[in-house]
């Protein structure tokens, strides 16, 4: 039995994905070029779709998509390619409609399309940071709205929905990054997104996860080690994958509303922003800036509290 199959109770082999169609945003390349080819290899019908744009988000001729389709239907899966660009909200929307229309329905939405422009905040143009804006957050925002649009009108009309969307965050927005704020901005925004359309779309069937994942592709070209040959390579962007058709099959519809980092072969589950000690008003109306001269340095635990402690 091949990885990403089920056994079926008649000694067939069912993909997890079977009959499930998917959408993966920037598949042409990196990260989603492995997710693209995962999902079709457990039985999905993938749209690919990348318009082959350089690091930086300019344009260029390279046409990726193709090729990722062109090796899925080679290893006997089914996928076809899309050009256009996340960013663009009519275009947003032709993606997923292409999927409707070749292959009948929408099932996952991987939003994976991303660019960077790391510089210092001092030194980066208010095109950088629109640039990194409208790829990653404004794109995620735009397939998810036109994604959430389909699934609710199937639902209205009666029709299953087992809809799935997979968004993909960063280190850079839960921890912060040098010469990634922007980028940092982007992603911690996408939370924000996968927070609340979890809340909104699960009355439809639909859930919302992100994941972090860590990978050698051109984004981090340089920065991770190679390994030998022939051992396990703990930043290979295919480490992620897994986790993302878990995500995109209809076994995972309790789950939604998280955010699960992929460390090699590790899944880890992150904690939200939660809160971690307060400390309250010696008064009784609001804090004063005079009290938290002695307040916030106790709040922090960068202060002893003394026998008689001031927090209440
Ligand atoms: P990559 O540069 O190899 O692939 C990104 C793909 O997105 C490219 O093929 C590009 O043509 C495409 N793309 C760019 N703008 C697009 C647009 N407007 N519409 C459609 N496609 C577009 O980068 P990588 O590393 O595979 O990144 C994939 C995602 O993973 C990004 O969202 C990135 O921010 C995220 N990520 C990557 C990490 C890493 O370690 N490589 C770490 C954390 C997050």
């Amino acid at each position: 039995m091949v990885a990403g199959t089920i056994a079926h109770s008649e000694g067939l082999e069912m993909g997890l994905l079977d009959g499930r169609v998917a959408v993966v945003t920037g598949a042409g390349r990196g990260l989603g070029r492995a997710h693209a080819l995962a999902l079709a290899a457990a039985g999905a019908h993938v749209v690919v779709n990348d318009l082959g744009a350089a690091l930086n988000g300019e344009d260029t001729a390279d046409t990726p998509a193709e090729s990722v389709v062109a090796e899925i239907t080679a290893a006997g899966g089914s996928a076809i390619a899309d050009t256009g660009s996340v960013s663009d909200w009519e275009s947003a929307g032709s993606i997923l409609a292409h999927a409707i229309e070749a292959f009948g329905r929408l099932d996952a939405v991987v939003n994976n399309a991303g660019i960077t422009r790391d510089k210092v905040i001092a030194s980066a143009s208010e095109q950088d940071f629109d640039a990194t804006i409208a790829v990653h957050l404004k794109g995620t925002y735009a397939l998810t709205h036109h994604a959430a649009t389909y699934w609710r009108e199937q639902s209205k009309a009666g029709n299953p929905v087992s809809g799935r969307i997979i968004n993909t965050v960063s280190g850079a927005g839960m921890f912060g990054n040098v010469g990634q704020s922007a980028y940092g901005a982007a992603k911690s925004g996408i939370i924000g997104i996968t927070l609340a359309t979890a809340l909104e779309l699960r009355r439809y069937g639909v859930t919302v996860n992100a994941i972090s994942p860590l990978a050698r592709t051109r984004m981090t070209a340089g920065l991770l080690a190679e390994v030998a040959d022939g051992t396990f390579d703990p930043v290979a962007p295919e480490n992620a994958s897994g986790v993302v058709a878990y995500l995109a099959s209809a076994e995972s519809g309790w789950l939604t509303g998280q955010v699960l980092r992929i460390e090699g072969n590790r899944l880890i589950r992150m904690r939200q922003w939660t809160p971690d000690g307060a400390y309250t008003s010696r008064g009784e109306g609001a804090l004063t800036a005079d009290e938290l001269v002695d307040g916030v340095p106790l709040l922090f635990g960068t202060m002893p509290t003394g026998v008689t402690s001031l927090n209440k």
